[in-house]
This record gives structure tokens, sequence and C-alpha cells, in this order.
């Protein structure tokens, strides 16, 4: 299975010493050095590995759900909104790259490959409103995610730093949520309210199996 990320990425992502800027959205904030600012992965807590490795597979659902619009819609509008959204998406997973080692990453990512896919794939063959109401759905999901997570590490001073790197995504993906949404519009029908409900499920299901496989 092949890596979402471009060569280049891959390089930059494999040097110890790179910068990893969390953001390409537009307040840029201060860039993190993961691996010198964040315990190693190995004497971690286990929940804290598994919940770190659902975030890894996450980040790279996301990156393919954004694929899969890209791949099917020829809308303006939906383009240019993935265009954007992917590379933030891609220095999310790098973060996460960089956090989780190879070898302690769930072994579904295959599955995560092509459900990302599909669910970035479907509402594009519909539309522009079943795009953005289906980032809205994915989205709302990942905040929920990432707050429990960083709520649970407020309380252990040991992992502040990996606290703000998961504060830094979440900020990211809120405001994925709430552009997504505003373009989507509220009015939405019994089929849209329905997939939105199966993306929010299907993502809950995902991560349970994520944090244990
Ligand atoms: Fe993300
Ligand atoms: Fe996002």
């Amino acid at each position: 299975m092949s890596s979402p990320l471009s060569n280049n990425e891959r390089s930059a992502s494999s040097q110890p010493s790179a910068i990893l800027g969390a953001a390409s959205r537009a307040s840029e904030q201060a860039s993190l050095h993961v691996a010198s600012v964040i315990p190693p992965f190995s004497q971690m807590p286990r929940w804290l590995q598994a919940e770190l490795r659902s975030d890894h597979a996450g980040e790279y659902g996301a990156v393919m759900i954004y694929r899969g619009i890209l791949a099917v819609s020829r809308d303006h509008s939906v383009r240019d909104f993935a265009e954007r959204h992917i590379a933030t998406e891609r220095d999310h997973l790098r973060l996460m790259e960089e956090t989780v080692p190879s070898s302690a990453r769930t072994q579904l990512l295959p599955l995560w490959w092509l459900m990302g896919w599909l669910t970035g794939a479907l509402p594009a063959i519909f539309g522009r409103h079943a795009v953005f109401a289906t980032i809205e759905a994915v989205e709302t999901f990942v905040d929920h995610h990432y707050r429990q997570q960083i709520d649970r590490l407020a309380e252990q001073e040991r992992y502040e730093s990996l606290r703000e790197l998961l504060l830094q995504c979440q900020e990211d993906e809120v405001s994925h949520r709430d552009e997504a949404a505003g373009l989507a519009g509220t009015s939405r029908g019994i089929l849209m309210r329905l997939w939105s409900a199966i993306v929010g499920a299907g993502s809950a299901t995902a991560v349970i199996a994520a944090r244990r496989i």
C-alpha cells in the first residue's frame, strides 16, 4: 500500500531534524520538533499509544478522503476546498508519522485507504453540497475525538507538548468543519442526513478498530 505522501514529503518526514509545522492554516502557528519534545512512543502508557495509533490512522484516512474527492469532482469550488484541506491533512499525517513508529501503527491501513477514498469519492459523485456535508460530519467526529484525548492529557504534565500538538490539529479540524458547514448550507434531505449518520458511525467504528489492531 503506497503512502499518500509525495517523495519529497516522505524524505522530509524521515529527517529527525525536520521542522514539523502543524499548520498550513492561515494563522501558521509555531512549528514543533516532535521527536525532541514528545516522550518516546514506547514509554507512553498503553491507552495513549492506542489513541495515537487511531490518530495516525485518522489522518491517513483524511488524506484519502480528499484524494477521493479530487479523483472524482470537477467542481472548481470543491477542488479548491479539497486542495487546501489535503495540504493540512498531509501536515497532520506527517506529525503523526513522527509520533507513532511504523511498527506501532494500525495494521488496518489498507482498509482506511479504501474507506477514506470512498468517503470522499461517493459524495463527490452527487455534487458539492454532498461533499461539504460529508466533511462537516467527518470533522465533527474528529473534533470530539481529539477533544477527549486533549482533556485526558490535561491531567498529565509530562505530555504537555503532545497535548499542544493535538490542540493544533484539533483547531485545524474545527476550521475545516466550520468552513464545510458554511458551504453545505442548512437544508439537508433525508438521504444526506442518513449518509452523515453513516459517516459518523463508520468513523467511530474505525477508531475503535485502529486502537486495538
Ligand atoms: Fe487532520
Ligand atoms: Fe481536517
